[in-house]
């Protein structure tokens, strides 16, 4: 059984009395014992003092970033090590707001990932096409190529420690969600190229499916077979909109 996660990307958003207010609503109502998990992404500035505020709950931190090489003159980066070192479980890499604004290559993305995994960060690897690339037919080239690069310099076994998140830019922070069936679609996709490397690793690994997910209609999206979960962005801003999504994912 793949343990459902539900998991809020904060992005450029929030300040430490906006933070203190959302994690103390969060950490008073998440069940200690759900069915989903739960992580947060808070930014960067952010993660030490989160780390502190979740102590106790059964809420998990993550990062929204990574840098590729593990230390040295690369001023205003961020290391795996320093992450973990401030209490993260998780790090996105590869989203496709750093894809497209920062113009990180999937190469790029690829080490990320395998700088996560050198100190035990378990990464959660965004891939999605955009919408001229869906109105071509190009989505699951595109998906392929993104998914590919990672297998190649980490290999399908990586996966045993890491969580893809499917995210249509075309979806994101558009109010316009993919369908359950479109979003199904790709992630059987998704399962069926690890598939092709290791059945095992495919039928264990959680894809999440993100944008514009909302409390009204996580549970339709959760319900679709290879749908394990979401990543969640303007939602996860809101307790009470954030929590709703945590249980649709609890009743699966
Ligand atoms: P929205 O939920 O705001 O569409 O954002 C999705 C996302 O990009 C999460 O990483």
């Amino acid at each position: 059984m793949r343990r459902p996660i539900v998991a809020g990307n904060w992005k450029l958003h929030g300040s430490r009395a906006e933070n203190g207010r959302l994690i103390e609503e969060l950490t008073a109502q998440f069940p200690a014992k759900a069915v989903a998990a739960c992580i947060v992404c808070p930014p960067f500035v952010y993660l030490q003092e989160c780390a502190r505020l979740l102590r106790g709950s059964s809420i998990e931190l993550g990062a929204q970033d990574v840098c590729a090489e593990a230390q040295g003159a690369f001023t205003g980066e961020v290391s795996a090590a320093m992450l973990k070192d401030v209490g993260c479980e998780y790090v996105i890499v590869g989203h496709s707001e750093r894809r497209l604004i920062y113009r990180e290559s999937d190469q790029l993305v690829a080490r990320k990932f395998a700088a996560a995994q050198s100190k035990s960060l378990v990464p959660i690897l965004c891939v999605g096409e955009q919408l001229a690339d869906r109105e071509a037919d190009r989505t699951e080239e595109v998906i392929a190529r993104q998914l590919d690069a990672v297998l190649a310099l980490s290999g399908v076994d990586a996966f045993a420690n890491a969580v893809i998140a499917y995210e249509p830019v075309w979806a994101i922070g558009t109010g316009r969600n993919a369908t359950p069936e479109q979003a199904q679609q790709v992630h059987a996709f998704i399962r069926a190229r690890l598939g092709a490397r290791s059945d095992k690793i495919a039928a264990e690994t959680r894809i999440l499916y993100g944008g514009s997910v909302k409390a009204g209609n996580a549970a339709e999206l959760f319900a679709m077979p290879d749908v394990d979960g979401g990543l969640i962005g303007g939602a996860s801003l809101k307790a009470d909109e954030f929590l709703a999504i945590l249980a649709a994912a609890g009743t699966q």
